[in-house]
C-alpha cells in the first residue's frame, strides 16, 4: 500500500506534507508534489497535515486514484523523477484561491520543481 497525492495539491503545493514524512519519499513539480510509492511506510502523518486534503491512502482504489497513484509513481522513480523535496518552501503564490476547486486534473505540470 501507499499514500497517494491527488489533484487537490495542484496549484497549491503548500508543502507542509514533506515536513513530517520520516522516510522522505516527496517529489516536487512545478505546481504539485508526488510520494514515491515504494518507499512510503504507509504512515499516515502526512494525510492529516496537507490544508487542501489532498492526501489519500490506497486503500479503496477506483479509476480516478489509480490515474493519480501512476502520475504519483512515473514522476517519484525512474528517468521522469522529479527533484526529492525533505523541507518545506512557500506555497504556490495563488494556492489559497485554488484550494477546494474542481476540475485542476488537467491543469497539472509534468515539469520538474526546483531542487532544494
Ligand atoms: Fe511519508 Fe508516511 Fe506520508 Fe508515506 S504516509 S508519504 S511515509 S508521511
Ligand atoms: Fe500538496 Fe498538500 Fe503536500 S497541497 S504539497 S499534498 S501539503
Amino acid at each position: 500500500m501507499t499514500y497517494i497525492v491527488n489533484e487537490k495539491c495542484v496549484n497549491c503545493r503548500f508543502t507542509d506534507c514533506v515536513e513530517v514524512c520520516p522516510v522522505d519519499c516527496f517529489y516536487i513539480g512545478e505546481n504539485t508534489i508526488v510520494i514515491h510509492p515504494d518507499e512510503c511506510i504507509d504512515c499516515g502523518v502526512c494525510e492529516p497535515e496537507c490544508p487542501a486534503d489532498a492526501i489519500v491512502p490506497d486503500t479503496e482504489m477506483n479509476d480516478e486514484l489509480q490515474y493519480w497513484l501512476d502520475f504519483n509513481t512515473k514522476y517519484s522513480t525512474g528517468p521522469d523523477a522529479w527533484p526529492n523535496i525533505t523541507e518545506s518552501i512557500d506555497p504556490l503564490p495563488d494556492a489559497d484561491e485554488w484550494n477546494g476547486k474542481e476540475g485542476k486534473k488537467d491543469l497539472v505540470s509534468t515539469e520538474p520543481g526546483p531542487e532544494e
